[in-house]
């Protein structure tokens, strides 16, 4: 493994220069620059932008604001992606729920009200990112607090209008919306509230209205029903960007290691 410490490292001069020339529509002068590179968040961002490392894993002593700022302004949005946003592998064999103990939730870490337009752009980079690392077929619920019209107010409507963008995004895509939580997961639930829907009582991929929603509803799946939560892992960056919890273990790095070389491959 070759080791680059930030600071007596010989790419310095050419990074300062490289920010620099990124930053200074926004404002940035050459000494803020040189100053954002001491950071080690801002220096592997560049160590990724230019080539030398295919992916970066942070977080560990860092707030996910900061490793997904350092992320934005370097490493950037990839070319067919309009934001960046995260979803959670939530893991527990013994459920009955989901594909063989597994349900990907998203957006739980990163875009705190996202429009319509951003919340489809959320489900199919979720859909996509279910393929990649899960390697099963996606079946998409759009939750609300809402089943097939059972409710309305303006939240719901924004559902109804993600998931019809989402439908004519990807066509051949399972996906329906909205969904009551239990009416998404729950078989008999599923096809006493929503008995047309194709998603129904066996959705894998949830995608949370807004980010209260998300971060608060994988917090309570992790804690209270005792579910490995493997993430967030980051879709939509130019390059593989993952962010770790300040409480990471050892197991947590590796694991989001191995997903960030898997999303390097992609
Ligand atoms: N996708 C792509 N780019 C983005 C996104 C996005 N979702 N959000 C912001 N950006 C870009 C902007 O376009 C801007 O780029 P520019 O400087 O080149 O113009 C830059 O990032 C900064 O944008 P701001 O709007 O100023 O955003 P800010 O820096 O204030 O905040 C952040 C961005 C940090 C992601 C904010 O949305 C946030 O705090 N999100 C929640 C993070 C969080 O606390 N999550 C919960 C905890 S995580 C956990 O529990 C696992």
């Amino acid at each position: 493994i070759t080791v680059i410490d930030p600071a007596g490292s010989t790419y310095r001069a050419e990074f300062v220069r490289a920010y620099h020339e990124l930053r200074k529509h926004k404002g940035m002068t050459a000494e803020e620059a040189a100053t954002a590179m001491e950071d080690p968040l801002f220096f592997a961002a560049m160590l990724v932008k230019q080539g030398v490392a295919d992916g970066m894993v942070a977080g560990a002593v860092n707030s996910t604001g900061n490793v997904l700022r350092a992320g934005f302004q370097i490493v950037g949005t990839a070319a067919d992606a309009g934001i960046v946003s995260s979803c959670f592998v939530m893991v527990n064999p013994s459920w009955p729920y989901g594909e063989g103990g597994k349900l990907v939730f998203a957006d739980c870490a990163v875009n705190p009200q996202p429009d319509a337009q951003q919340l489809a752009e959320i489900a199919l980079a979720t859909a996509s990112t279910a393929r990649v690392l899960c390697g099963f077929e996606p079946r998409v619920a759009m939750l609300s607090y809402s089943t097939a019209g059972s409710g309305t107010g303006p939240d719901v409507d924004k559902v109804v209008a993600a998931t019809e963008l989402v439908r004519s995004k990807a066509p051949g895509l399972e996906v329906d919306g909205p969904l009551q939580l239990d009416a998404a997961i729950v078989p008999e639930i599923g096809l006493s509230k929503a008995p047309e829907s194709p998603v129904a009582g066996k959705a894998n991929v949830l995608v949370f209205p807004d980010l209260d929603a998300g971060n608060i509803g994988y917090k309570l799946v992790q804690r209270l029903a005792g579910a490995d939560a493997v993430g967030p892992v980051l879709q939509g960056m130019a390059k593989g960007v993952n962010d770790l919890s300040r409480g990471c273990t050892v197991a947590d790095i590796v694991n989001v290691a191995a997903i960030t070389a898997l999303q390097s491959e992609g």
